[in-house]
């Protein structure tokens, strides 16, 4: 059992407080599931280190008429740019997992992706926000592309049928990479646990190195590549995003694929070490879409300023992941609205003190390299 989440405490007024009093969580296998990156951790700190390397260059006296965070892509209109983040496994920090989650999401308006590895059954996640009568915030389902494409499809189907507005196509984790902290502490799933929506589905093929064995052999006619994307967005008449795309080399590949969206991400840092950081390389990502698809992005979000750097750069919105859990974990779904509730002020507070009335008035004159 999870301990069941306490109030918010009185000194929680940042992110970085909800990640502090998760710190204590008393199970160091989850807490380091949560918060631990792949090999070093550099790619995870970077992610950090890059924004903090950013400085903000406002404009005074700017007309504030009328201001407002709104964004419309995909077809709809989001009353503001934070976004939550697949993740997997909720209820490894609450019992009601997801089903709290969505709650908040809800009540805040904010829009929210469902990993294919929610431990709440995708429709189940769907009836709760949808029971809550708001609507104005879409649910986005994750997809990891399964063993069979009969099962990826049910998936698809599940969720079309449930009321999810998009899919995200989740490509950077064909393996599960070389986490070695959780390694350390030996994180296994307890045992309430579980991956539902994947119950009778082919389990994934065992990936662990024998001695004289290969994993780039166990790969072999199973690695996904841009025709199984194109396959997805031709299942579908929902649009699809594209998850962990960090090079604009692969950009055209993937509007040819016929993705609607790309979303700038390395995991989190939770994949392949070393990875650049994601706000580095939005720029590029964006000047190689020139427009086309509304470009996302995700890693390190933490702050109302990151997310105006991250808009100011190119993104239509930004993801969070780790924070979501974290104040799931500290105060359950009232943990979430507040922690969403806190990047959403800080965004208004740094637009107000920037002289920018909206998002579309964010462009990159409104940021500055630093030195070092
Ligand atoms: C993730 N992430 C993730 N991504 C995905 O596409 N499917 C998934 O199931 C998961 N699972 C998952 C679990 C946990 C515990 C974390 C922290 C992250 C990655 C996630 O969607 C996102 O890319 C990063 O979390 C963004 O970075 P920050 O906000 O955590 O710094
Ligand atoms: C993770 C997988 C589930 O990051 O995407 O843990």
């Amino acid at each position: 059992m999870t301990s069941p989440p306490g109030p918010i405490p009185p000194d929680v007024v940042s992110l970085a407080d909800y990640e502090r009093y998760f710190m204590r969580h008393r199970d160091v296998a989850i807490r380091t599931y949560i918060s631990a990156g792949a090999g070093d951790g550099l790619t995870m700190a970077d992610n950090r280190r890059a924004f903090d390397r950013l400085r903000l260059m406002p404009r005074m006296l700017a007309c504030m008429e009328g201001a407002n965070t709104k964004v419309s892509f995909l077809g709809h209109d989001y009353t503001h740019p934070v976004f939550i983040a697949p993740c997997a496994y909720h209820r490894l920090v609450n019992d009601d997992g997801e089903l709290a989650t969505a709650t908040a999401a809800m009540l805040t308006q904010t829009c929210m992706t469902v990993s294919t590895l929610s431990s709440v059954r995708l429709e189940d996640i769907a009836r709760a926000s949808a029971s809550r009568g708001c609507g104005s915030a879409p649910l986005w389902c994750q997809l990891y592309l399964q063993e069979r494409r009969e099962e990826t499809l049910s998936l698809v189907r599940r969720a079309e049928e449930a009321g999810y507005k998009a899919f995200v196509l989740t490509v950077d984790a064909v393996v599960s990479g070389d986490r070695h902290a959780q390694r350390r502490v030996r994180f296994v799933l307890p045992p309430n646990v579980s991956a539902v929506n994947l119950a009778g589905f082919q389990p994934p093929a065992e990936m662990t190195i024998r001695p004289g064995g290969s994993l780039l052999a166990m790969l072999e006619g199973r690695a996904p590549t841009f025709d199984d994307l194109a396959w997805l967005c031709r299942q579908t008449a929902l649009p699809v995003l594209v998850k962990g795309v960090l090079n604009p080399a692969d950009v055209a590949a993937c509007l040819d694929a016929g993705v609607a969206g790309i979303i700038v991400s390395n995991h989190g840092g939770r994949v392949l070490d070393t990875l650049p950081a994601t706000i580095d390389i939005l720029p590029a990502i964006v000047t190689a879409v020139a427009g086309r698809v509304p470009v996302l992005m995700d890693g390190g979000i933490r702050r109302g300023t990151d997310i105006v750097k991250a808009i100011a750069l190119g993104a239509s919105a930004v993801l969070v992941g780790q924070p979501i859990l974290q104040a799931l974990a500290v105060a359950g779904a009232s943990g979430v609205v507040h922690a969403i509730t806190l990047l959403r002020s800080e965004l208004e507070t740094a637009m107000a003190l920037l002289g920018a009335r909206d998002l579309q008035a964010l462009d990159s004159a409104f940021v500055q390299p630093r030195e070092t």
